[in-house]
């Protein structure tokens, strides 16, 4: 088949969360498996001038885009990382030449609809002028939301074919892209759209309204967020919505890259290990302790929490357990950047508690595989999440997670009080009280050495690569084709 991604991130080349290493290692593994794939990204500073990339990437396409009553001037890039894959950069320097995707590091970018808006419409001309005929143009939340519209409306206007199938897959309902109606005449989309059976959410704008409106199919990144985003309390105002595709709606789970995850071969990691030979896990333990200013031999226990810091991630809720942790015989070691507010919070707290935890604000990659591999426990007390990747890191690398019973985390972990027998981690309600029950319950289980140890050898024996993950999207592409 012929695939042509759409997406605002991929590992390795541009990075905020979960949804590069999901792209990362989709698009790669359908590529693999004999597809023609095609991932289409904006030409962001960091995919310019990535490392490994070699010489500088030559313009191989001017662009004109037409936005609103104003044309603007762009161009393409593009390499081939392996074999069936292309990838092709959309480029504007005034846009996309900037240090990250989405904000200045405090707020989201003013123009972020029109960074969007361009994007969308510099792959629809790339793939016109390609002669891109796919058999599936797959869209990645808000960035992409814009997508399915955009691309039936330039068919119609010229006569042609560019997509059989449009998908549009909510990574996030939380991000919705939303921006000023004033604006919509930027996408130059019939202005019957504007309304509420168009892209209007509450007086503006939603590109991610958008993609879930129309395109031809809808996914999202676990059977279980499947299922949530259709009530109220997790669909950010949208499950009125998403309850009209729900005939058009499956939820399949993530899966993680093994050849990036993977703690007998991981060159980030300073000891090796296996289910079978865990020796190097103590010293990637031992060896995480120093390198956050701890006693290396410490014999407590070592929770460790790797994630963007929002409010998504239930950060207030380990915050507010602060009297149980300093009572408690344990080191926590937490990066994460993102909120300036909560990066605050988390320094007074890791200062206050200086001899317990650590606390890094920042993005870094080989800092959160050696808190994989280092902790004994990994904190996930997310409010909602579509998916979550770090709570299957954490079970193949041996480290038990203690998460909230919210979307993908129940697909992924089987609490060991509920199934004793088959249990790989810790899950609990996303409050106050339950991220004190789950915290007390990771101790106690640091105690009875030899359940710890079954519980550890059950999650590193998971299956979670993308094999079957691809499976799925193959199967799934080759019925709505
Ligand atoms: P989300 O996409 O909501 O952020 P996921 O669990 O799906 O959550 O994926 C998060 C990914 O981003 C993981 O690979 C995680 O290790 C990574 N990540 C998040 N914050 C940081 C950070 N501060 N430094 C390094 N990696 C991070
Ligand atoms: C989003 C979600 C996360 C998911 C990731 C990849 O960022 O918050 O739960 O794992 O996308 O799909």
């Amino acid at each position: 088949m012929n695939i042509v991604h759409v997406a605002s991130e991929m590992f390795p080349y541009i990075k905020t969360g979960g949804l590069a290493d999901v792209v990362g290692a989709l698009a790669p593994a359908l590529a693999r498996r004999g597809h023609q794939v095609s991932v289409f990204l904006p030409g962001y500073r960091a995919i310019v001038e990535h490392s490994n990339l070699g010489s500088p990437l030559e313009r191989t396409q001017r662009l004109r885009i037409e936005m609103g009553d104003m044309f603007m001037t762009g161009d393409v890039r593009e390499f081939s990382p392996e074999p069936n894959l292309k990838i092709y950069l959309i480029c504007r320097e005034e846009f996309f030449d900037r240090k990250l995707p989405y904000t200045n590091g405090e707020r989201d970018y003013e123009d972020n609809h029109h960074r969007f808006i361009f994007f969308c419409k510099g792959v629809i001309e790339v793939m016109r002028r390609l002669e891109l005929e796919a058999d599936v143009v797959h869209g990645h939340d808000w960035p992409a939301g814009l997508m399915p519209l955009l691309l039936r409306v330039e068919e119609q206007r010229r006569g042609l074919n560019l997509a059989m199938r449009t998908v549009h897959t909510i990574h996030n309902i939380a991000f919705q892209g939303l921006f000023p109606m004033k604006s919509f005449y930027r996408t130059n989309l019939p202005d019957e759209l504007q309304g509420i059976d168009g892209v209007e959410f509450y007086g503006q704008a939603s590109m991610m309204k958008a993609g879930i409106q129309f395109a031809d199919r809808v996914t999202t990144v676990s059977p279980n967020y499947a299922q949530e985003i259709l009530t109220p309390e997790y669909s950010s105002g949208l499950e009125g919505v998403v309850q009209q595709r729900v005939e058009d709606l499956s939820g399949m789970i993530n899966g993680i890259d093994t050849e990036v995850w993977n703690p007998a071969t991981d060159p980030m990691l300073p000891g090796h290990y296996s289910a079978e030979n865990l020796g190097g896990k103590k010293l990637c333990r031992a060896e995480l302790l120093k390198e956050h200013g701890f006693d290396p031999l410490f014999s407590g226990a070592v929770f460790g929490m790797v994630c963007r810091l929002t409010e998504q991630k239930g950060v207030h809720l380990l915050l507010a357990n602060e009297e149980l942790i300093e009572q408690s015989k344990c080191k926590l070691i937490v990066i994460g950047a993102g909120d300036t507010r909560l990066e605050e919070q988390m320094r007074n707290f890791a200062s206050r508690l200086s001899k317990q935890v650590s606390f890094t604000a920042k993005l870094d990659e080989v800092g959160s595989h050696r808190v994989e591999a280092g902790a004994d426990f990994f904190l996930m007390p997310s409010l909602f999440e579509p998916c979550g990747l770090n709570q299957m890191y954490s079970q193949v690398y041996g480290t038990i997670p203690v998460a909230t019973r919210v979307g993908g985390l129940i697909d992924t972990v089987i609490d060991i009080a509920d199934d004793p027998e088959n249990g790989t981690g810790i899950l609990e309600e996303p409050t106050k009280d339950g991220f004190a029950r789950g915290f007390e319950r990771a101790l106690k289980l640091y105690g009875q050495r030899k359940v710890y140890t079954a519980v550890q050898g059950r999650g590193m024996k998971q299956d979670f690569g993308w094999e079957q993950a691809v499976e799925a999207y193959e199967t799934f592409y080759e019925e709505i084709v």
